[in-house]
């Protein structure tokens, strides 16, 4: 790789929502142990490892190091590597390559590493048959390829209809499916996929929630309701807003799998491990209880919010954009800034000191036979 970086590339994404995600990857570090140990690579082969839904590049950051210097380690540096991030054609490619060019400088120099940009939903097939050693996906399997049409609400939680909840469930069930399917073509055999969703607790097996981040989405519907009664956006944009990801319990995570007739058991897939875990989103909180003990500086914490929202609305925002359609691009600008005014103005009314942002996040390893 050409190593020549200006200057370290950073966003909020990535030293806020991205750190956290980051940390959480580390609960796989057996399962990568274990690929590092029994990976048989052809000399020649490039070792192919994809990130999906892969954003800015950012959580994938400790795994690949791991998992490539090691690897490296025990084939020789001569083994070639293949990451192919990918992630819709709207995210912005250009902020991924800044930030893997940049991260890759920093922490892993190795030959022989070559990086590939896939702008292609995750709903399609992205790469040939038989591509991928590891498959990777974090915090993106949530995202359907469509959502219904919620009438008082922007998910699920907090006022979706029953109908609206079943019809949504259908197609995450759906969803589920064909994802599957497409990457059990893409896994080589003896491959495997990590995932992390956030996920549901249906019966409150792991802990005293049942929902994700709850408060995150009362505060959302809250803002884009007064959005409405104030007459800044009609009734009918109001409605057009519609979050098309869906937190599927382990019910529904597992049932592709339960059934040997199942398309997905026939194609080779299995679950390895799932293991559901209740976790406090630190973004906010723990960034306020340092704020508390070191400064008590009240813009610390006008930026600590400032931060959280701006982080939301990187995966959030296109859903308010693609409401407001039939606007000017720069009405549309006005209304979703103003919107995420508002969203900082209401989270510092509230005693944000103990409003914990709840998340259930299910942790997968899945092999291909
Ligand atoms: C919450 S972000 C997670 C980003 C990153 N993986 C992380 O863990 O920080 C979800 C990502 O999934 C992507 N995404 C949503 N639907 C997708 C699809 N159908 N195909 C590919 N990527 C998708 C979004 O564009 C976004 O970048």
């Amino acid at each position: 790789m050409n190593n020549e970086c200006p200057a370290v590339f950073d966003d909020l994404y990535t030293s806020s929502v991205g750190a956290i995600v980051r940390s959480q990857t580390h609960y796989f570090d057996d399962t990568v142990r274990q690929i590092i140990e029994t990976s048989v690579i052809p000399k020649g082969e490039p070792f192919t490892v994809g990130d999906y839904g892969s954003h800015d590049g950012s959580s994938s950051k400790d795994i690949l190091e791991h998992l490539l210097g090691a690897l490296k380690q025990n084939h020789g540096e001569d083994l070639p590597a293949h990451i192919i991030y990918e992630d819709t054609a709207n995210n912005d490619f250009n902020a991924l390559v800044k930030k893997v060019f940049c991260n890759w400088r920093e922490s892993l120099n190795h030959q022989k590493v070559y990086l590939s940009m896939c702008p292609t939903s995750f709903y399609e097939q992205c790469v040939p048959d038989n591509t991928f050693h590891v498959l990777l996906s974090f915090w993106s399997v949530h995202f359907l390829p469509s959502s219904v049409s919620y009438k008082d609400s922007l998910n699920t939680f907090p006022d979706g209809s029953r109908a609206e909840c079943d019809a949504m469930a259908a197609l995450a069930c759906d969803g589920w499916q064909r994802f599957l399917l497409i990457r059990a073509k893409e896994i080589k055999s003896g491959g495997c996929m990590l995932l992390i969703t956030p996920a549901q607790d249906t019966d409150m097996k792991y802990g005293e929630s049942r929902v994700h981040l709850q408060n995150l989405w009362v505060a959302m519907t809250t803002v884009w309701r007064l959005l409405r009664d104030l007459k800044q956006v009609t009734e009918c944009e109001y409605e057009a807003a519609n979050y098309p990801g869906y937190y599927r319990n382990e019910e529904e995570l597992r049932a592709p799998f339960r059934d040997d007739a199942s398309p997905v058991v026939k194609a080779g897939l299995r679950i390895k491990s799932l293991t559901l875990s209740h976790e406090k989103v630190h973004i906010l909180t723990q960034r306020l209880k340092d704020i508390e003990q070191e400064t008590e500086d009240k813009d610390d914490l006008e930026s600590s919010v400032s931060k959280f929202v701006s982080a939301i609305r990187s995966w959030t925002e296109y859903m308010f954009m693609q409401a407001l359609s039939s606007r000017s691009p720069s009405s549309r600008r006005d209304v979703v800034n103003t919107f995420y005014d508002l969203l900082v103005e209401h989270i510092k009314q509230q005693d944000i000191s103990t409003c914990e942002w709840d998340n259930v996040i299910a942790y997968l390893v899945i092999t291909k036979m």
